[in-house]
């Protein structure tokens, strides 16, 4: 049987820090839904088309990755995709208490769930979507934590220029 992973996230945008847990995640599972879902806490930068071109570019190379889209409640989807676990990266323990509340909430929801966290690299602990638009907003350099695709995009975003590296 073959054993499925929905990686759920706003990827907005996706970064190196998401594809190292891909890449451990895929040694686990056969094959990984990565999944723009919703999140109401957050405003996106990206719309659903850019955040889906940026994933479906840089996970090319894996032919056991499908990316998806969905509207709804998490648990809905995954029991849709007859996924056997939700797959979450932790980075450091203030990852911990939103990460474990979700994984709890999802469980109440679906008592079936299953949240498998797999710890990010330890290059990637400080790498976050949030803080990566923080850095290219002024200017910084986020060559090297991002796949170069998105370092193209937030350049266009920015300062609408993306041909100067
Ligand atoms: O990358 P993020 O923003 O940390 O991912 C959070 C996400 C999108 C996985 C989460 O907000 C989510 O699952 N949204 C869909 C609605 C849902 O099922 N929420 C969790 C239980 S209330």
């Amino acid at each position: 049987m073959s054993r499925i992973a929905i990686y759920p996230g706003s990827f907005d945008p996706v970064t190196n820090g998401h594809i190292d847990i891909i890449e451990r995640g895929l040694k686990l599972f056969d094959k990984i839904i990565v999944t723009i879902l919703h999140n109401p806490a957050k405003t996106s930068l990206f719309s659903l088309a850019e955040r889906i071109e940026m994933l479906t570019e840089s996970l090319k190379i894996y032919n056991t990755i499908e990316i998806d889209t969905y509207g709804g409640l998490l648990v809905d989807y995954a029991q849709k995709r007859k996924a056997h676990a939700i797959l979450r990266g932790m980075r450091a323990v203030s990852d911990f208490e939103y990460e474990f509340q979700m994984a709890l909430m999802n469980r109440r929801l679906n008592r079936d769930t299953e949240t498998v966290f797999l710890m990010t690299g330890l290059r990637w602990i400080f790498t976050s979507s949030s803080i990566i638009k923080e850095a290219a907003r002024f200017g910084g350099n986020i060559k090297g934590m991002v796949p170069p695709i998105v370092s193209k995009h937030l350049k266009t975003k920015f300062r609408g220029d993306a041909s100067q590296d």
